[in-house]
């Protein structure tokens, strides 16, 4: 494959798949195509953008025309699809944006990949449509241990002190789709397209679907980030519910390293799930996060505790994430690198070394977005 197309590479996870592609494969061109909504962030690729095997394309991936026409001039072989609306609070008020992106845009890409790999003599050989996915599609996991169990399985990124489960039971790829949020049900019906143009057409896909990533460059919406930032202003910390929530975290640059395994040696047509056997309840992160960032500015470990602040629930808030990856481990020989304590460490030394980064995006129109997302909680 020569030609690679990455949609939504201007956002966290696809900014670390694009750095990775750029510079691991130098006679790859990563075609780097971004609408730059709110969370799209060119910056988030200064050290990279001027490779030469690297171009940045702002496009929506709904325009179906000018997908078309890129995807023809660039001649392109391969599709890593991860543009989408992510954020399920922002589903839950405006759930019409993420229908159209997520499933009119993901049907926009799949519809131009195939007019274009149908025009060539050799159809679809060596040809690849990736849609990258998440955990939530499946919809939530009862939580019969709330004190936690011995996971059947854990990996390096399982954290070190902290090695539970609260359930027996885990995501696996052939569960049925139970979508609750708005978010989570777009991105279901995305993946069924995507299976559906396989099954109809042959088009040769793959899809993925990773539990919760952590790491630089997250918008700092998303419960890690924004919390490291508020504890460093010691802004209250907004936990919905009671914070028993529980989610299967994993660093990002380790799902960027399970793509690229996958893109590469996939089985088409196959589905795999992506996590690290990495439980926590919301709360004890969040405790994990204010004593990190009090030790690193100097404070007194725990003195921030009293910003935690409880409010509203979201609504329909799914209970349990937690995946099952032994499927990938097994047939492709992936495992995380980093296990989450120290991921958790590099992660908040990120933040606090790139204020700048942060200001950037909290100035501004967002600022004024987020007040109005929290001040009646
Ligand atoms: P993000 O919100 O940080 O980035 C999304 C990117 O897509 C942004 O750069 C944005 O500008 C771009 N985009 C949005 N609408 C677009 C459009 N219409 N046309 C072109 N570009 C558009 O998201 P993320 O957290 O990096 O997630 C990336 C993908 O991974 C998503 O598909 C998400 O569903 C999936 N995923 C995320 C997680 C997670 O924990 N963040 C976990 C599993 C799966
Ligand atoms: P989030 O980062 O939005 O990811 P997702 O909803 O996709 O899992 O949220 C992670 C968890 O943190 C989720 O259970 C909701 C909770 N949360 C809060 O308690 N407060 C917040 O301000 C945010 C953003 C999230």
């Amino acid at each position: 494959m020569k030609t690679i197309l990455i949609t939504g590479g201007a956002g966290f996870i696809g900014s670390h798949v694009v750095r990775l592609f750029v510079n691991k494969y130098p006679n790859y061109n990563i075609i780097n195509l971004d609408k730059l909504t709110y969370a799209g962030n060119l910056a988030n690729l200064k050290d990279i953008e001027d490779k030469p095997n690297y171009k940045f394309v702002r496009l929506d991936i709904c325009d179906f025309d000018n997908v078309l026409k890129l995807i023809q001039d660039e001649h392109i072989d391969g599709i890593i699809h991860l543009a989408a609306e992510s954020h399920v609070d922002r589903s839950i008020k405006d759930p019409f944006t993420f229908a159209k992106t997520n499933v009119l845009g993901t049907l926009s890409l799949l519809q131009a990949a195939k007019a274009y790999w149908d025009s060539l003599p050799e159809k679809y050989e060596g040809k690849r449509f990736y849609h990258i996915s998440t955990d939530e599609v499946y919809g939530a996991l009862e939580m019969t241990h709330p004190q936690g169990i011995e996971p059947p399985f854990t990996t390096k990124a399982s954290s070190a002190n902290h090695h539970v489960a609260y359930g027996e039971k885990f995501f696996t790829e052939d569960l049925k789709y139970l979508p609750h949020s708005p978010y989570s049900a777009s991105k279901a019906s995305s993946d069924h397209f995507v299976r559906a143009f396989h099954d109809t057409y042959g088009l040769p896909t793959i899809v993925t679907n990773c539990s919760n990533n952590y790491g630089p460059y997250q918008f700092p919406e998303k419960l890690i980030p924004l919390f490291i930032n508020n504890i460093r202003h010691r802004k209250p910390l907004p936990v919905y519910g009671k914070g028993e929530n529980v989610r299967d975290w994993l660093f990002v640059e380790d799902h960027a390293r399970a793509i690229d395994l996958i893109f590469h040696k996939g089985t088409i047509a196959d589905t795999y799930n992506i996590g690290g056997f990495n439980e926590w309840k919301n709360i004890d992160i969040i405790k994990v996060l204010i004593n990190t960032v009090d030790r690193l500015l100097g404070r007194n470990e725990g003195e921030d505790l009293d910003l935690i602040t409880y409010v509203t629930d979201r609504a329909g808030h799914d209970l349990r994430y937690a995946i099952d990856s032994s499927k990938l481990q097994r047939e492709l020989g992936w495992e995380p690198s980093l296990q989450f304590e120290e991921g958790i460490e590099r992660t908040v030394r990120w933040y606090l070394d790139n204020q700048s980064w942060l200001d950037n995006i909290t100035s501004g129109d967002y600022e004024k977005y987020y007040e109005s997302m929290y001040k009646n909680r």
